[in-house]
């Protein structure tokens, strides 16, 4: 591949979406071409699926469908979106990716390890190569949300749902240590992005370097 696809993963209200934006304003000013892209999400039928699986009214779902409706999404999403964009070489950032099904589905709904075999199974090879984790205690992330928005399906569970959700991005960042790059995310906006935007620059430059 030759474009660059970041990921950003962390608790609901750990300020993904606003640090995506942010890095998306420096890969500009740089020169790249930059796709952004959310999940569930980013293209029509990923879109659709997303609006059934965080729709407050749905209470009924299981959790088996709710893993394989987020990994149908991303199937779509890598498949129209995602993978072309880096075959072109541009720098594809998605805010939120496979991990957030480990965490949500695997960890803290308890559905285990089958969740990483269908994402496997959905992305065909595509992976990150960079993760921010943006680490930020799950109560800490909550607070910000209900100060900001109406809460989804998922972000209206329960404190030790998004407490698992929390420790299970603590054992992923250890699993997958060669790409995750964990960001104190209690600091100011400006201090996180200026440490993003150092990683990114120092990954590019190893990246171009061994070339
Ligand atoms: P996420 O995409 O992870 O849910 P957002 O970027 O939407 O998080 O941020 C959630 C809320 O917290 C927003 O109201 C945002 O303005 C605020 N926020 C984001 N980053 C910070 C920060 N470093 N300090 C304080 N508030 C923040
Ligand atoms: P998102 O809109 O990114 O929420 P937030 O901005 O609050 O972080 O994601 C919607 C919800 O879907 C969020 O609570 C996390 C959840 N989710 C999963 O449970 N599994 C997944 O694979 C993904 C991508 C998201």
């Amino acid at each position: 591949m030759k474009g660059i696809f970041i990921t950003f993963e962390g608790p609901d209200g750990s300020g993904k979406t606003t640090q995506i934006r942010l890095l998306r304003e420096h890969c500009l000013a740089e020169g790249y071409d930059v796709v952004m892209t959310r999940e569930p999400g980013g293209t029509p039928i990923s879109e659709a699926i997303r609006a059934l699986l965080l729709d407050p009214a749905h209470k009924e779902m299981d959790g088996v469908t709710e893993a394989l409706l987020y990994a149908a999404a991303r199937a779509q999403h890598v498949a129209e979106k995602i993978r072309p964009a880096l075959e072109k070489g541009c720098v594809v950032l998605c805010d939120r990716f496979m991990d957030s099904s480990i965490a949500y589905q695997g960890y803290a709904r308890g559905l285990g390890d089958d969740v990483r075999v269908i994402n496997e199974f959905a992305v065909q090879g595509t992976q990150p190569d960079i993760t921010f984790l943006m680490d930020l205690p799950a109560a800490a992330g909550k607070a910000r949300v209900a100060a900001a928005r109406d809460l989804d399906r998922l972000e209206q569970e329960d404190l030790t749902f998004h407490n698992a959700v929390y420790e299970g991005y603590m054992q992923l960042k250890e699993i997958y240590r060669s790409r995750f790059v964990t960001v104190d995310a209690s600091r100011s906006i400006e201090e996180i992005a200026e440490e993003i935007r150092r990683r990114f620059d120092d990954y590019v430059a190893g990246r171009s370097f061994s070339q």
